[in-house]
């Protein structure tokens, strides 16, 4: 007798009884960009359909989200002014924070609204960090400025706080403002394994870093796995809601060895740079720009996330 694995394939309807991962509008999440000062969208050069935003247009790409099913979005926020400690994080009229509390009006307990918690978005040197005298990021004193900027991120608004800075202690460090605050119900989404990655690129774009070096001494070295579930299991241990891997696509093996350590969910961000290789491959007909997309999410969801951030959400929200 022949084995004949192929009889599982052999149309459409006998494949999707048996496809073992499917993709579900509630698991992906939108992030959105914010900018200050601004009237309308912004085109992005390097993400193609993706804006900076109104306040207005980021309040209709929430509902028209929401609409579509996604299970909530992840909010950055892109100001006029930057300063070195990166004041504007905390300032409760500062651009996040207003952006917060829009939609938060907008929405309330409609879908999940997520605070990307970091400073680089705020600091003139474009660090996650405040800095020492020397120029190096200091850990301890920017675990000061993320617990200030916890705490006003939820009297914003966000439901969940993104602590996207690979700083030590994080985790708890925010836990423990946050619940001194009365927050006790506002999620800590820890980017718990979040890599030095070439892929973040076109974001720098979106966010108008204005970072010059690299974050090599706080995210993680691309060679390591075993790294992350260190991250991971510190995280756990310091009281992360969910746990996320970033990038995705180039990092499903640690995406699964964290899908199997973790007893909380599961995230995994499909970065900006992702984004681009598919849509410039797209573009010249390299690749079919929308299979790719699905293949990508499903790939991401195979590999154990429960959760995936995409600049894709609405759209494959839609076409489920
Ligand atoms: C840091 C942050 C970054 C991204 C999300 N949060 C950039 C970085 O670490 O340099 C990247 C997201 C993307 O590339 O889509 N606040």
């Amino acid at each position: 007798m022949i084995h004949r694995p192929r009889r599982l394939r052999q149309n459409a309807a006998v494949r999707r009884l048996v496809a073992q991962t499917r993709l579900h509008p509630a698991d992906l999440v939108l992030p959105l960009f914010v900018k200050e000062g601004a009237s309308g969208p912004i085109e992005l050069g390097s993400m193609p359909g993706v804006v900076q935003h109104s306040l207005d247009s980021l309040v209709v790409a929430a509902k028209e989200a929401v609409a579509a099913g996604v299970g909530g979005v992840m909010l950055f926020g892109v100001p006029t002014k930057r300063d070195a400690t990166g004041s504007g994080a905390t300032d409760p009229d500062g651009i996040l924070n207003v952006g917060l509390r829009a939609l938060r009006d907008a929405l309330g307990d409609e879908t999940v609204i997520m605070a990307d918690l970091c400073l680089d978005e705020f600091t003139s040197h474009g660090h996650c960090g405040v800095l020492t005298a020397d120029g190096r990021v200091d850990n301890d004193a920017t675990l000061e400025r993320y617990a200030e900027m916890a705490v006003v991120q939820a009297d914003s608004g966000a439901h969940v706080v993104g602590l996207s800075g690979m700083m030590d202690g994080q985790v708890a460090y925010c836990r423990g403002a946050l619940d001194a605050a009365g927050h006790t119900d506002t999620l800590i989404l820890a980017y718990a394994a979040k890599y030095a990655s070439a892929a973040y690129g076109p974001f720098r774009e979106a966010v108008e870093s204005t970072l010059e070096g690299d974050r090599s001494t706080y995210q993680q070295d691309p060679a390591n796995g075993i790294e992350a579930l260190r991250e991971v299991r510190l995280d756990l241990a310091e009281g992360a809601d969910i746990v996320m891997v970033k990038p995705a696509l180039p990092y499903l093996d640690v995406l699964s060895e964290v899908a199997a350590e973790s007893d909380v969910p599961v995230a995994a961000y499909q970065v900006s740079g992702e984004l681009a290789m598919i849509e410039a491959a797209g573009e010249r007909g390299w690749i079919d720009r929308d299979r790719m997309v699905r293949e990508s999410l499903i790939s991401i969801k195979r590999a154990g996330a429960q959760i995936i951030l995409t600049y894709y959400a609405t759209e494959v929200a839609r076409s489920l």
